[in-house]
């Protein structure tokens, strides 16, 4: 990595988000119905793993969402114009940017923001080598809070692009947070791009999120192999199954880890009991309708321009603005 890519990742960073996924294990593990947050999943091993997920064949998602940005990549540069500085939320590989980037007219920089900071130095590395003219600032950070961009970030002209459903892993009050805290970070009058799945059929939901080749169980798993790594945890990840289910009153799929036995497991020293049968509820991906994720977005104060869809209207892309 560049020492101009190197300096913008703040390491100092990684005591704090180790005492954060601490604090949300020990809470999440002592509450009467378990639960653990979805964005502990994404270490270097989990993102790849993610990576995996959106090539199995039962994955609709990722490549309904590259087809909808390779068919209105045009459309989508001519609403957001000349001069822009994209800001990606969650990016991940940043597999889908370079197909906006190809688009877009006299880009300032690209600004991709992702909580695995290891992944985010190879995936903004790779990408600046491939767009040698492009000022590209990697921000580790963790955006269920609102996030300062370094300095050298352009005020002007910030649009958001945060496609993968992602914001289907909050809850609708935590999707709300989320797109006013990114308005914060934009700015007045920004303009964001963003991913929504969308409510379909519930056999093709639940094979999305749990395929055969049991890579989705594998990434689920992935956030007890990071306690027990990290934190010292004593998971047997042998005595633990990786379920989807979908939640008809919430439209959301969701994904939880059940013990296959009675037994205790210990978290920095302080022990936590599991029937046989017991779930920890690991990840939530609510569904949308157009109309549902409308109201969304004009609760947060965001008002939705555009609209692409597939054909078989799987997957949308919103343009959204902010009014706030
Ligand atoms: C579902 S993946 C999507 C990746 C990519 N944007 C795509 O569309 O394929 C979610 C991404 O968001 C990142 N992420 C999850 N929670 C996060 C958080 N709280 N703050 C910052 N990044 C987060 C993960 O590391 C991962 O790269």
């Amino acid at each position: 990595m560049s020492e101009a890519l190197a300096e913008n990742l703040d390491i100092s960073k990684d005591s704090e988000m180790k005492e954060d996924f601490l604090q949300d294990v020990l809470k999440g593990l002592s509450a009467a119905e378990k639960r653990l947050s979805s964005r502990f999943f994404y270490d270097t091993y989990g993102s790849k793993l993610f990576e995996k997920i959106t090539q199995v064949s039962t994955y609709y998602p990722t490549r309904t969402e590259i087809d909808i940005l390779e068919t209105y990549a045009e459309d989508m540069a001519a609403l957001i114009g000349p001069g822009a500085t994209l800001i990606e939320f969650g990016s991940g590989s940043s597999r889908k940017t370079p197909i906006l980037l190809h688009a877009l007219e006299s880009l300032q920089a690209y600004v991709p923001i992702d909580i695995a900071g290891d992944y985010l130095q190879e995936s903004a590395s790779s990408l600046a080598a491939d767009f040698k003219n492009l000022n590209v600032i990697p921000v580790h950070g963790d955006f269920t809070s609102p996030i300062e961009l370094p300095k050298k970030v352009p005020l002007e002209n910030r649009v958001g692009f945060f496609p993968g459903s992602t914001i289907g892993n909050f809850d609708r009050a935590g999707a709300e947070q989320f797109l006013r805290n990114a308005g914060q970070t934009l700015g007045s009058n920004a303009l964001m791009l963003i991913g929504i799945d969308l409510q379909k059929d519930i056999s093709t939901l639940l094979h999305a999120y749990d395929d055969p080749e049991g890579v989705t169980a594998a990434f689920n798993k992935n956030i007890l192999k990071r306690i027990n790594k990290e934190l010292g945890g004593t998971f047997d990840l042998s005595k633990f199954a990786h379920e989807s289910r979908y939640n008809m009153s919430e439209g959301r799929v969701e994904m939880h880890l059940v013990s296959t036995e009675a037994q205790s497991v210990k978290v920095q020293g302080q022990v936590f009991h599991f029937e046989k049968d017991e779930n920890i509820h690991t990840e939530n991906s609510y569904k949308y309708t157009l109309k549902g994720f409308k109201a969304l977005a004009e609760k947060a104060c965001w008002s939705v321009e555009k609209v692409w869809l597939d054909e078989c209207q799987l997957f949308s892309m919103h343009a959204i603005r902010f009014k706030g």
